[in-house]
């Protein structure tokens, strides 16, 4: 099958030499398109600048800011059968990137941040994804109710719940602790390194695309 994987941050430029960017290592979406590779599956993996290599037999597309990520899922999702979007991506940018580096003047500078547009949120509408869509959900509070309603109103099939402000988990780390948000129920899993719960994810959410997409068997 084809698969489609986001993962890594994005960094929105606010000058020649500086931009806007987060906390994520890339580790989890790495892991997850590593994964599927593993399982013999066709993978591309769309990614903001991580400090991690590659993973072997995976197809990459690299892109620095929110709206290049846009643009390079656009063009190849409908290719895909299965979509997981692990990125961080910003939630704003810059409203006039300085061709120039911003010189000091002594004072306070107010920066102009516009929305970014959401991937994840599109890809049902305008994007027409008909395929399983798995969304990442990080959150500081109220983990499970934020991640169902990210479930609901961007159309996923599942969503991996995870707090981001627990010690030693999640951003940064080479271990997470997530829940599984499926429409029906939540699914917790033990605390593990990210590569355990890439393969817990995946081989899942095969499961559950076999099951919803295979013709039932012949009699
Ligand atoms: N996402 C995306 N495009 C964006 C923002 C988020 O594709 N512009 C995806 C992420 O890859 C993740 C999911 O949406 O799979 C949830 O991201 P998160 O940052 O937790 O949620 P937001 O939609 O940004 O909501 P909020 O900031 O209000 O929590």
């Amino acid at each position: 099958m084809r698969i489609l994987v986001t993962a890594g941050p994005t960094r929105e430029p606010l000058d020649p030499v500086r931009y806007l960017g987060n906390r994520s290592s890339g580790r989890m979406g790495y892991a997850v398109a590593a994964a599927f590779a593993a399982a013999g599956h066709h993978v591309l993996l769309v990614s903001g600048p991580t400090h991690i290599d590659v993973p072997a037999g995976v197809d990459f597309l690299p892109v620095e800011t929110a709206a290049e990520m846009f643009d390079a899922v656009a063009r190849h999702l409908d290719r895909s059968e299965i979509a997981v979007f692990a990125a961080a991506v910003a939630d704003f940018t810059p409203a006039r990137p300085e061709p120039e580096k911003i010189k000091k003047s002594g004072t306070v500078l107010t920066l102009e941040l516009v929305p970014t547009r959401d991937i994840l949120g599109s890809a049902r509408d305008p994007l027409g994804f008909t395929g399983t869509l798995v969304g990442f959900a990080a959150e500081t509070s109220d983990v499970l109710e934020n991640a169902r309603a990210k479930l609901t109103r961007k159309k996923c099939d599942l969503v991996v719940a995870n707090d981001v402000s627990a010690p030693g988990i999640g951003f940064d780390s080479h271990e997470n602790e997530v829940t599984l948000v499926w429409p029906e129920a939540g699914e917790p899993l033990e605390r593990a390194s990210k590569h355990e719960i890439a393969t817990i994810i995946v081989e899942k959410v095969l499961a559950r695309h076999t099951r919803r997409h295979q013709a039932p068997a012949a009699p």
